[in-house]
Order: C-alpha cells, then sequence, then structure tokens
C-alpha cells in the first residue's frame, strides 16, 4: 500500500468513520481520501481524531455528480476505491424511493466509469470494493442463512437499490475486466450509527424516558455485528481478497427486535441505576414497516475460511461498549437530533 492513494466513499458515515480511521492509522504512506456529501448522515465529528493527519484528505460532493467525480480524478492518482457512500436507511426508502436511486445506482454507476476511464489498460494493483447488504438476498423463513450463492431477491426500494449497484459492479467485471470485490454484511451496530437506526434509536429514547417504536410484533429477526468487525473484515478484504469474488460477513448472531431491546432496556437500568423493568416499561409496539423482512442470517463460512475472519466480541461485550458510548458521547447525539451539527459542518467546510 506504500505510496498508493485510496478513495472512500461515504467515509463521514456510520461504517465509513471506522474504515477511514483503521485506514489513515495502518497505512500512514498511503494517501487516504474521504468523498462525502455529508447528506443528513455524514458527519465530520465522526472524525475529528484524525481529520489532521498528514495522510488524510477530506472532500465534500455527490458521487452522482459526473463532472465533480471527473476532477476528483485529475486532482488524485487513485488506485483503490472502498465504495461506501449510499442512502441506508429503509424506512426512507419507502417514503423518498428516488434519492435512493440517484446515490445507490447512479452514483455506484458514475464512479465505476472513472475508475474503468482512469485506469484503462492498467488495471494491476488497481481494485474497486463495493460495500453491500445482506438485504439483497430478501427474507429468510424460520431456518437458513444466506450465502454467496443465494439468489437475489430485494424486497424494498433500499435493498432493491443495492442489489442493483452490487449487479452493475459484477457487469464492469465480467465486461470490461474491471478489478472488483464485493462484500454483503448484516446489521451493524456502535459508535457514531445515526439515531434513526433501532439501536441508537431505542438507547437515546430509553435515556430520555421517551417509547421506545417497535414494528410489528417485534418478532422480526437480525443478525448483528460491531462496526469494528465490520471495518477490520473491510479491511482484510481490500488486502486479501479475490478479484472479481463476493464475501457475506456476519455475526453469527441472532436476536428477534423484541429480545434485542429487553436486552438493552435491562443493560441500561443497570446503567443508569433505575428500578429494573423501568425502560422495558417504555416499548410501544406501533405499526409495521411495509414490506418488512422477517429474518436476516448469514453463513460467513467463506470468509473465515479464506481470510481467517471472525468477529472479536462477544454480542454482549460489544452491546455494552455501544451503549458506554453513546452514554458518554451525549452531546454528539444532542447536536444530531437539534440539527445543530449542520453548523458544524458550515463552519469546517463550506466557507473554506
Ligand atoms: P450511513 O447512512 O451512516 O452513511 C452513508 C454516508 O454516505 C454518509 O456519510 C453520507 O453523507 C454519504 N452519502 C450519501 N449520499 C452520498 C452521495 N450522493 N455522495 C457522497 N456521499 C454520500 O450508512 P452506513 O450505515 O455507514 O452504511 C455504509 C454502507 O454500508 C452503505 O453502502 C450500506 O448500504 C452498507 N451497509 C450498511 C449496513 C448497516 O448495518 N449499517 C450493513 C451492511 C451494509
Ligand atoms: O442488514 C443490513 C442492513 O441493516 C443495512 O443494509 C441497512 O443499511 C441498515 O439500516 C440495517 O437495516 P434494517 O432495516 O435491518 O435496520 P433498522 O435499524 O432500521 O431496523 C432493525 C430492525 O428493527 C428492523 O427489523 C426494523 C426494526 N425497527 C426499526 C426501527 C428504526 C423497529 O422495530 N423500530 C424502529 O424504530
Amino acid at each position: 500500500m506504500k505510496n498508493k492513494c485510496i478513495l472512500i466513499t461515504g467515509g463521514a458515515g456510520f461504517i465509513g468513520s471506522h474504515v477511514v480511521r483503521n485506514f489513515v492509522t495502518n497505512y500512514p504512506e498511503t494517501q487516504i481520501v474521504n468523498l462525502d456529501l455529508l447528506t443528513y448522515a455524514g458527519n465530520l465529528e465522526n472524525l475529528r481524531d484524525i481529520e489532521n493527519a498528514p495522510n488524510y484528505r477530506f472532500e465534500k460532493g455527490d458521487i452522482s455528480d459526473e463532472a465533480f467525480i471527473s476532477k476528483l480524478f485529475d486532482k488524485y492518482p487513485i488506485d483503490g476505491i472502498i465504495h461506501l457512500a449510499a442512502e441506508s436507511h429503509v424506512d426512507r426508502s419507502i417514503t423518498n424511493p428516488m434519492e435512493f436511486i440517484r446515490t445507490n445506482i447512479l452514483g455506484t454507476v458514475v464512479l465505476l466509469n472513472h475508475a474503468k476511464q482512469s485506469w484503462q489498460g492498467n488495471f494491476e494493483d488497481k481494485l474497486f470494493y463495493h460495500i453491500s447488504t445482506d438485504e439483497v438476498y430478501g427474507s429468510l423463513g424460520n431456518t437458513g442463512l444466506f450465502t454467496e450463492e443465494t439468489a437475489y431477491d430485494p424486497k424494498s426500494p433500499y435493498s432493491a437499490s443495492k442489489a442493483s449497484s452490487d449487479h452493475l459492479v459484477r457487469a464492469y467485471y465480467n465486461t470490461y475486466g474491471l478489478p472488483i470485490v464485493i462484500s454483503n454484511c448484516s446489521n451493524n451496530y456502535g459508535p457514531n450509527q445515526f439515531p434513526e437506526k433501532l439501536l441508537p434509536l431505542a438507547i437515546n429514547n430509553i435515556k430520555n424516558m421517551k417509547p421506545i417504536p417497535i414494528y410489528g410484533k417485534g418478532d422480526n429477526i437480525r443478525d448483528w455485528l460491531f462496526v469494528k468487525d465490520h471495518a477490520s473484515a473491510i479491511e482484510q478484504i481490500f488486502n486479501d481478497g479475490k478479484t472479481g469474488e463476493t464475501y457475506n460477513i456476519g455475526g453469527n448472531n441472532e436476536w428477534t427486535n423484541l429480545d434485542l431491546i429487553h436486552l438493552l432496556c435491562k443493560i441500561l437500568d443497570e446503567k443508569l441505576n433505575r428500578e429494573p423493568g423501568t425502560s422495558a416499561s417504555l416499548i410501544s409496539f406501533v405499526k409495521d414497516r411495509a414490506g418488512h423482512d422477517k429474518r436476516y442470517a448469514i453463513d460467513s463460512t467463506k470468509i473465515q475460511e479464506a481470510l481467517n475472519w471472525e468477529p472479536s466480541l462477544q454480542f454482549e461485550e460489544g452491546l455494552e461498549i455501544t451503549v458506554d458510548w453513546y452514554l458518554k458521547n451525549q452531546k454528539w447525539m444532542e447536536r444530531i437530533v437539534s440539527g445543530a451539527y449542520q453548523e458544524y459542518y458550515k463552519t469546517m467546510y463550506d466557507n473554506r
């Protein structure tokens, strides 16, 4: 990686911020360019500790903006791309699918085209790494696991847009020989997650004694993985993954939403010195998500065997670290919830 230049898209978001930090810290002789539009989900506070590192650059821009991406490829000698930028929230995709089509599909194609143009004739030591989701496989019944061979069957506008982008990435490999790799991961949890997603939303509501909205009966199942374990899998795949391959990443850690929230309530009762049962009394069953996928669960045998990767943390341990982080970083949460973080961006970047 010495003297290389890696473009990471979506690096100010939840997972991207952990990936950027790993690469900036672990590869000081590699230039890391973080390209992020700073939508509502992007937050430069997530990267404050590394923003002055000599091998780090931030570029604010839209992956679907041809002219901007063209200039970016002229400005930096990009060797590798780790593409995380996306609209990521299923509920938003149900109310506003168009933004998902623009960013997740068109944006990915703009990046693929520029990588192809810029690397034409010399694909050696180049890589387009596309970060995707297990939701492309659709929904499981009570048994079975998603493998890399599971047929795509996306159900929501979000998962359909991610499935489409996965197909396009593979099409550039098959048609033009663009060196690509794809990984599909299960639900992440941990520090820096935007509080529209179940866990940070619930932690914030419990802390403030507000209702915890549970969709339907709370019997939908997700397979949870600590975000730093996902970031380490991404680093390993980027370094050692086989070109053209797909890797599934999961925590082997299935929970119904209701059981998960009960565990969270127990942890928070203890940490906030509340009577047992106080937080759980906030659970409120609400209207179900339209087309709500019943169950996701990943078979990560391939990445375990091929790259020797496995989750480093037990779930209870990861959840406790996560709860502690949100309790300690209340200002981070308050700035997001109040919208004040937009001001931070303005002072940091818009007036430069
Ligand atoms: P996030 O919503 O927290 O972050 C997305 C980032 O992309 C934000 O910083 C945002 O500003 C940026 N962005 C959005 N549109 C952009 C555009 N047009 N141009 C440039 N930047 C733009 O998302 P996340 O949860 O960190 O997910 C990151 C990636 O990982 C996504 O591709 C998602 O599909 C995938 N993924 C997420 C999970 C999960 O559990 N969160 C699991 C598997 C895969
Ligand atoms: O599986 C990977 C996917 O995980 C990623 O691709 C997505 O980007 C990420 O957002 C996540 O999708 P989910 O829809 O599974 O995550 P979310 O946190 O929105 O919801 C988790 C479960 O909790 C899901 O079954 C819906 C339910 N839920 C969610 C919210 C926000 C509730 O019951 N109440 C809520 O308020």
